[in-house]
């Protein structure tokens, strides 16, 4: 028979199944009811097949699918969701992640520059990839937009340790060519050129995907922000990943380094970069002319509330950007470094905090869109990852509300799946990921890992 451990990665049959409560979000709830965009299945059954989900649903319905000897790894009492994609996180600032920081250029200058640096060095970049990489999993991540340094080594170790976990990674090398520290500098040809050479070898490759990477306006030259437009246009199926308007000093900067230019975004707009497969992380203190700008362009934005709060940025109004009258497809981010944890679940809570300070809260059902569909929908990827649908990739993470005993004293009285997942995102981190499937394998098990449970850890 084929049993739990069967299912995990590099291992066991073609067939693997995965039984538990399933919760998906068959429907935007920006904009359906929240009847539409819940869909709750107590007893639910997941059959993968070649690393694609081949029937989800009820288990008395469907169990006659399985064939005789594949018998599932059974999570009762758990709940089985899409894995988590970060539509923000830098692979290159985990070891100054929870650094004190006053405000954004002042970390930047004392914490995240000194550490790129260090990216140099390709021994460096392979083992913070690898920590990297397992810090995602750990915590239910299956797909993540990253930012690298400006080293296309840090590109190839992310790709390269991503590629051994089969994780769905998209990152770039960092294009800078201004306005930062000396050893972080490129240029618009080499920028260029690196990009390309990355591009040309990992676009496509198993999961990878390439992303063209310009840091931000203010610390690229109208040239690079040119070639990097360039590049984009080139090779269609690529995404563009920068920073914008994260926060009020930094707009002022922005705009006093474009004179020509009508705001932050234009800037952005009129060298090209805004269009479907364009992810902007914050995007904080975008104006509502900015924001339907977004919309009209397919422009995705990635909410990084965890960071935002933590560097005093300033709060993302949520529901009137995903859901207001110009809808803007949002994700959401950790934004490791500046943000203070890997967890999405962490990050779905602190996405609640931010709505609720900003007078328009948004519900569990909402955050974990965000946390999940909404940031397949950012990457381009809303058929491929992110609904737990049959012909989707069969990424989905398994938790578990009773992994502290305060989560499951409070997990028990939730009366219906809306408070259970509230509660989890509030009380819940890397301790409440039970378990964490790619390609319908298991590639982390909490109770295997030599930490052992309740450990703590990324
Ligand atoms: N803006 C430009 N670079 C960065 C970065 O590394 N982190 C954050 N949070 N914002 C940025
Ligand atoms: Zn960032």
């Amino acid at each position: 028979m084929t049993t739990a451990t069967d299912a995990d990665a590099g291992t066991g049959p073609a067939v693997t199944a995965v039984r538990g409560p399933l919760v998906r979000f068959p429907a935007d709830p920006f904009r359906a009811g929240r009847d539409e965009a819940l869909s709750y299945t107590e007893d639910g059954l997941l059959v993968c097949a070649e690393g694609r989900i081949t029937a989800a649903g009820e288990y008395a319905a469907l169990r006659h699918l399985l064939p005789a000897d594949v018998s599932p790894a059974h999570y009762p009492d758990h709940v089985i969701l899409p894995g988590f994609v970060d539509t923000h996180v830098h692979c290159v600032q985990t070891d100054v992640m929870a650094a004190f920081g006053a405000d954004l250029m002042g970390w930047l200058e004392q914490r995240a520059f000194p550490e790129e640096e260090r990216f140099a060095d390709g021994r460096y970049a392979r083992e913070a990839a690898a920590v990297f990489c397992d810090a995602l999993l750990r915590n239910g991540t299956t797909t993540a937009l990253v930012f690298g340094s400006v080293h296309p080594e840090s590109a190839d170790a992310l790709f390269e340790e991503a590629a051994r976990r089969n994780l769905r990674i998209a990152c770039g090398k960092v294009l800078m060519d201004r306005n930062s520290p000396a050893a972080l500098l490129d240029t618009a040809h080499s920028g260029y050129e690196e990009s390309k050479a990355l591009l040309t070898r990992w676009h496509g490759k198993g999961r990878a995907q390439y992303a063209i990477t310009p840091r931000f306006a203010p610390s690229s030259t109208p040239e690079q922000l040119e070639a990097a437009a360039a590049l984009w246009r080139e090779h269609p199926g690529t995404l563009l990943h920068t920073h914008v308007s994260e926060t009020p000093d930094e707009v002022e900067w922005a705009r006093s380094l474009f004179p020509g230019r009508a705001g932050y975004l234009d800037i952005y707009d009129h060298y090209g970069l805004l269009g479907p497969g364009a992810v902007l992380a914050h995007g904080v203190h975008l104006s509502p002319a900015e924001r339907a700008r977004c919309a009209a362009t397919g422009t995705a934005l990635a909410h990084c509330p965890g960071s935002n709060l933590a560097l005093g940025s300033g709060l993302f109004p949520a529901r009137e950007t995903a859901g207001g009258p110009h809808p803007v497809t949002v994700g959401l981010g950790t934004d490791v470094g500046a943000g203070p944890t890997f967890s999405m679940l962490s990050t779905v809570y602190e996405a609640y905090k931010a709505a609720a300070l900003c007078g328009a809260p948004i519900d569990a059902v909402q955050a974990y869109y965000l946390a999940t569909r909404g940031g397949a929908a950012a990457l381009g990827l809303a058929d491929t990852v992110g609904s737990l649908a049959p012909g989707q990739e069969a990424d989905f993470v398994v938790l578990d509300p009773r992994a502290t005993p305060l989560l499951a004293r409070r997990a028990a009285r939730a009366e219906d799946i809306e408070e259970l997942l509230f509660v989890l995102a509030a009380m819940g981190d890397d301790r409440a990921v039970r378990a964490t499937y790619v390609a319908g394998r298991r590639a982390h098990d909490r109770d295997a890992a030599p930490a052992g449970r309740g450990a703590g850890g990324l």
